[in-house]
């Protein structure tokens, strides 16, 4: 059975590790690494509805903002905040780290970042510049969040967990919530104003306001995510050697380790459901687990199954599966990421009427024939057409690439 197979979300469509996820109030989700891309998919993950191709470097954190906006952040130190259908630049730009931007928080109209430039910031959402600059870590400032009692919290490589009152000036002496020995990785917010808190070691600790610790071994090697269930009694911790596992937070007793492929993670969400979690790891794909079995989830529509012809030729049609996310063959399809390929073959690059292309493709003169198209994913579109807001990806073999073009070329007609 060809498109009956896998746990897999869908195929590989990041160039490289996903290392932040986002979760909108529609249900869709957002994911970005180290590719430079964000990729914005549709609720269930099947159909991805944009790329954004705009950070100078990895992509190291995503949030969900009110009204269906996004904030990434990156290696390049920016804020970036998108519109909810957004177009190739930002709304707006948030400027002023001086090291890459490793973890980002939205609450109550405002967005706090951490920094490896020592620094955590806290920016209205309405306006540009920071509102606090919060000074006082030694070194990487590597996760931040917002208490629930609105106290913003960050978590550092000096070990220490910090609370930064409102109300100070900058350069206020943050208040140590906890000291440890080892780096700290991730930081998130429970209900009842508890943090938890992820560090290298791999132990996961929830912190109380009133600085009450309790703590368990989530794994051997360190936590690099934390994601809280919607209603705050569950949280995933995704371990750097590749176990994700999900705790419960009352009793601090194991619920699941999620068992499957794509391992090791990177990041980890939950549905706004809370009925399922999102993954992001090496393999490049992002993948959904059911939270109540710690299984993972097959495909609940696939554009594979609707839109894929099987009979065609099907080694070609199992190829296509890695594009099928982003491109449909049907001209009259719903937009998708990507432009819809039907007639690809003799058509100059970039010119699809109503398509809204990256300016590298709009600009180009390659005309799309079985070499071009073949030379795309042989050098891969980042060197062939730099630029450009298609992943970074190419087709693993000849023989592979050949039944992938033998299949465009009877699909696309
Ligand atoms: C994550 C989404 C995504 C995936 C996966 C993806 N593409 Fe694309 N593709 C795009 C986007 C976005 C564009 C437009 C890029 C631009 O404007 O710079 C594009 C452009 C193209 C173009 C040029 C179209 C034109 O009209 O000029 C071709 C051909 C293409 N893709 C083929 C493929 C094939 C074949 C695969 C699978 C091996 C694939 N793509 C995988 C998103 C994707």
């Amino acid at each position: 059975m060809l498109f009956s197979a896998p746990a897999a979300a869908q195929e590989a469509v990041h160039g490289g590790p996903v290392r932040a996820l986002a979760v909108a109030p529609d249900g869709g989700v957002a994911s970005a690494g180290f590719d430079q891309a964000i990729i914005l998919w549709e609720p269930g993950g099947q159909r991805a509805r944009g790329v954004l191709r705009w950070h100078q470097g990895a992509v190291n954190a995503l949030a969900a903002l009110p009204g269906g906006m996004l904030a990434s952040s990156g290696e390049d130190g920016l804020v970036a905040l998108w519109p909810p259908r957004p177009g190739p630049e930002p709304l707006r730009v948030l400027t002023g780290h001086r090291g890459p931007v490793a973890g980002l928080a939205a609450a109550g109209g405002r967005l706090a970042s951490a920094s490896w430039d020592g620094t955590a910031r806290v920016w209205d959402l309405s306006g540009g510049a920071p509102v606090r600059v919060l000074e006082g870590h030694q070194g990487h400032v590597n996760a931040v969040a917002v208490r629930s009692d609105g106290l913003v919290a960050t978590a550092g490589f000096d070990g220490t967990l910090r609370a930064w009152p409102e109300g100070g000036t900058a350069g206020e002496a943050p208040l140590t919530l906890a000291e440890f020995g080892l780096p700290l990785n991730a930081l998130v917010a429970l209900p009842g104003g508890v943090l938890a808190v992820g560090g290298a070691e791999g132990e996961l600790r929830l912190v109380g306001p009133d600085g009450r610790m309790r703590a368990v071994q989530a794994g051997a090697r360190p936590i690099v995510a934390l994601a809280a269930s919607p209603d705050g009694t569950q949280i995933a911790a995704a371990g750097l050697g590749g176990s994700v596992t999900v705790w419960e937070v009352e009793s601090l007793r194991l619920r699941h380790t999620l068992e499957g492929p794509g391992l090791p993670v990177w990041s980890v969400a939950w549905a706004a459901d809370g009925a399922s979690l999102w993954t992001g790891g090496t393999d490049r794909r992002v993948r959904r687990w059911n939270a109540a079995t710690g299984r993972p989830m097959g495909p609940v529509e696939g554009p594979a199954a609707e839109t894929i012809p099987a009979g065609l030729h099907p080694q070609g049609a199992q190829v296509f599966r890695a594009c099928a996310a982003c491109h449909a063959l049907d001209a009259a399809a719903p937009p998708m990421a990507g432009p819809h390929l039907h007639g690809i073959f003799g058509r100059r690059m970039g010119t699809l009427p109503g398509y809204t292309y990256s300016e590298r493709l709009a600009r180009g003169d390659i005309t799309w024939t079985r070499e071009t198209v073949g030379d795309l994913f042989t050098r891969g579109p980042d060197v062939v057409t730099p630029g450009t807001r298609m992943p970074i990806q190419t087709v693993g073999n000849a023989e592979e690439l050949d039944a992938l073009l033998d299949f465009l070329e009877a699909a696309t007609r």
